[in-house]
């Protein structure tokens, strides 16, 4: 990977049909801000310097991200190109390679950013853009090419003549440009267009007008340069990101049932063999192990380790449960901040009682340990191994093992109170 990456990122504009009173780019998409992702991604592609451009709602993209970047600010929102000259501080100086990405494009794949970077150096290109071809391309700059298959230059959609607005390539809006010949190519910008904008995309123009090279890689899938510019498309890149991320568990021998009704967050770890029922929702960081049987209709939250053989069935909700090899929740339970031991069967109905208003406390139950059904454990609390406990108990005190512990008013039956003559 080539040192010294530098990543732009535009995020000044205003977002206008999200109908929001938010920064767009601060929106979720599966559960992280479209420009945190944006971020993650220029991350994971190596580039350690980032540079923000903000504007509209300023302290809401600064809020999110903190000083993990670095920002310029755009006050007037005159175009792209306007945009990243912004960024010029940060770029004069520099040699080497600078990436420019959207806040509002989130699921672009990290390897196709490795990619752009690799070619532009390996072909010693001043520009590389990323393109695709798009049977609908209303609305996009355009791609044009020479006789040899070059990329000349980018029209934008209102700019473009009748012939032009025939190419299909589309210019997806994520670039590699070299440094010092962007800030020269930025420097000759004019808003002499049909937007009266500095348009990023003349900057193939100039370039090629020097003689330098320009060149251009096609997209293999067209959903990573999606952007989210309503709430419509924020729904559609949420599909599009949540079926691939139960593609790529299918792929390390993970069995999905329902694809579509499966919501597996990021950075989730699944052992083989282990069967997602639907309507399951696991949240960032969960470890599952082998074999295991989720749901239908599980909840699993942040900071859950599950050993391998685990079953973990409908209506049950997890929170920060550590839960031992073969230990059955099979129904109907919520269990929070919890160390479950080994081969231990929790009852239908059963809760930890985590919270009492100020803290939250952990309970913990050791190995081959019968819970009866509808059990509350009021934390904190400590229960042996080998215990048995009753149905219907409330456990407010530590259970030692190999006992059995009934904790519940014995019943009284009024015999003929309630006769009827
Ligand atoms: C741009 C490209 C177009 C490409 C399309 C891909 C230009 C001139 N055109 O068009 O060729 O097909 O993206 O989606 O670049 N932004 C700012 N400040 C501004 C203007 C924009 O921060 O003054 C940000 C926006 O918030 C957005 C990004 O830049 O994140 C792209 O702007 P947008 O208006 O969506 O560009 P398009 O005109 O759609
Ligand atoms: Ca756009």
């Amino acid at each position: 990977m080539e040192k010294d990456v530098i990543a732009v990122i535009l995020a000044a504009g205003k977002g206008t049909r999200m109908k929001t009173n938010k920064s767009k780019v601060v929106h979720k998409i599966y559960g992280k801000e479209l420009i945190t992702r944006v971020v993650e991604t220029a991350r994971k592609s190596g580039i350690k310097d980032i540079v923000t451009v903000v504007g509209h709602k300023r302290e809401e993209v600064q809020a999110v991200l903190g000083d993990s970047v670095q920002y310029a600010y755009q006050d007037e929102l005159l175009g792209t190109g306007h945009t990243v000259m912004q960024a010029i501080p940060y770029l004069k100086g520099r040699k080497g390679k600078v990436i420019i990405l959207s806040g509002d494009v989130p699921i672009t794949r990290t390897e196709t950013i490795k990619k752009l970077i690799t070619k532009s150096v390996k072909d010693r290109e001043y520009a590389t853009i990323l393109t695709a071809i798009y049977d609908n391309p209303t609305g996009y700059g355009r791609v044009v090419r020479d006789i040899g298959g070059n990329v000349s230059a980018i029209v934008e959609e209102k700019d473009a003549s009748k012939k032009e607005k025939e190419i299909r390539e589309i210019n997806a809006g994520i670039y590699c440009f070299d440094i010092e010949e962007l800030i020269l190519a930025l420097e000759e910008l004019t808003p002499n267009n049909a937007q009266g904008e500095y348009y990023l995309t003349d900057v193939i123009n100039i370039m090629n007008n020097k003689g330098l090279k320009t060149g251009a890689i096609i997209v293999e899938d067209n959903t990573e340069i999606l952007g989210v510019n309503d709430r419509a498309q924020l729904e559609m890149l949420t599909r599009i990101l949540r079926v691939r991320i139960n593609q790529e568990h299918m792929k390390k021998g993970v069995t999905i049932e329902d694809i579509n009704n499966t919501y597996i967050y990021d950075d989730v770890e699944i052992g083989v063999d282990t069967v997602i029922h639907p309507n399951t929702t696991i949240k960032s960081g969960v470890v599952i192990g082998e074999n295991c049987e989720i749901g239908p209709n599980a909840y699993i939250r942040e900071g859950t380790k599950l050993a391998n053989n685990v079953k973990v069935g409908s209506f049950v909700e997890l929170k920060k449960a550590i839960i031992g090899e073969g230990t059955k929740v099979p129904h109907l339970s919520y269990m929070g901040d919890c160390e479950i031991g080994s081969k231990t069967n929790i009852g239908c109905g059963t809760i930890t009682c985590n919270y009492d208003g100020f803290k939250k406390s952990k309970t913990i139950i050791g190995n081959n340990a019968f819970v009866g059904s509808n059990v509350n454990f009021v934390a904190p609390v400590k229960v042996g191994d080998n215990v048995l406990i009753a149905a219907g108990s409330t456990i407010t005190e530590d259970v030692p093992s190999d006992s059995l512990s009934i904790a519940r008013e014995r019943q009284i039956n009024k015999e003929g109170w309630n006769k009827k003559d």
